[in-house]
């Protein structure tokens, strides 16, 4: 078993994140081998649709923290930013089915996909700043344009978990579902749309991206430099030595000069 499998059928190529243990927290060889799958799928003339979940009951718990300390993001070339741009290049519909746990990038990554269907029991959060961490996926843009700077300043500068309910309302899922209704909704969304002229389809989601694209583009390239020194400095080494001994972080501890930057 792979942390990435995928199945192929009648058009539709199936992606399911599997690290059930870590919640499918997304390492840095994940974000590669997930960036090969999208731009292979994109070359491939049979996968019309991909359809998008994670196993064991939660979709992503974002980046792994460990990971984090092991392969700190560079500001270019880092799997994180290889990914964005496979998402970015990808001409086909992407449908996800999010269920449990959908943090970090588990949030921010959707707005890349065309349809998401949420489980009632959904939590989305997008807890950066918790970590001393920026916005990435380019989603400093996306999600402000879709939500509005007040809302998106909810999100990001508080960083607390929210209702698949809530984010319905501000425009970042599609549809809240019923648990047990998930993959059959997603999946029957993906079989509608696999018997759409594909030439069509590629070109008129090329059309509804069109607009976003460049500043999409250039958010997650600002995203990526800051996000860099960042993810290397004092006050997100406390907040992630926090997390994996389980404990509040204290920012206090972190000298003044190194808070400022
Ligand atoms: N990185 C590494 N490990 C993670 C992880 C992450 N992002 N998210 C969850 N895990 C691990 C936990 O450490 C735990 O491992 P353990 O069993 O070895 O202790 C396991 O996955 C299960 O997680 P747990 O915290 O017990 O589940 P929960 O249902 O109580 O809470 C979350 C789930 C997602 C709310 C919580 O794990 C969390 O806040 N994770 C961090 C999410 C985050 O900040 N992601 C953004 C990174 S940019």
């Amino acid at each position: 078993m792979s942390d990435i499998n995928t199945e192929f059928s009648e058009g539709i190529l199936r992606v399911e994140l599997n690290r059930p243990d870590k919640k499918n927290a997304m390492t840095s060889a994940m974000y590669t081998r997930l960036a090969e799958i999208l731009a292979e799928a994109d070359r491939d003339d049979a996968v019309r649709i991909v359809l998008w979940h994670g196993a064991g009951g939660s979709f992503t718990a974002g980046n792994d923290i460990q990971d984090f300390l092991s392969n700190p993001p560079a500001a270019g070339g880092s799997p994180q930013g290889l990914l964005t741009d496979a998402f970015i290049a990808f001409s086909k519909p992407i449908v996800a089915a999010v269920n449990g746990v959908a943090v970090g990038g588990g949030t921010t990554m959707l707005t890349h996909c065309d349809f998401v269907y949420a489980a009632e029991n959904t939590r989305f959060q997008i807890p950066f700043i918790n970590l001393a961490l920026v916005p990435e996926f380019g989603s400093s843009f996306s999600i402000p344009a879709r939500v509005g700077h007040l809302r998106a300043a909810e999100l990001f500068l508080l960083g607390e978990p929210f209702t698949a309910q809530h984010a319905v309302e501000l425009g970042l899922v599609t549809r809240v579902v019923p648990d047990a209704d998930l993959l059959t909704t997603a999946t029957a969304t993906a079989r509608k749309l696999a018997a759409k002229p594909r030439g069509a389809l590629r070109a008129s989601k090329r059309l509804i991206k069109h607009a976003s694209l460049g500043p999409v583009r250039e958010a997650a390239g600002i995203e990526g430099q800051e996000f860099a020194q960042r993810v290397r400095g004092a006050e997100a080494q406390e907040a992630f030595s926090a997390f994996l001994e389980k404990r509040p972080p204290n920012f206090n501890q972190t000298p003044a000069r190194v808070a400022a930057e």
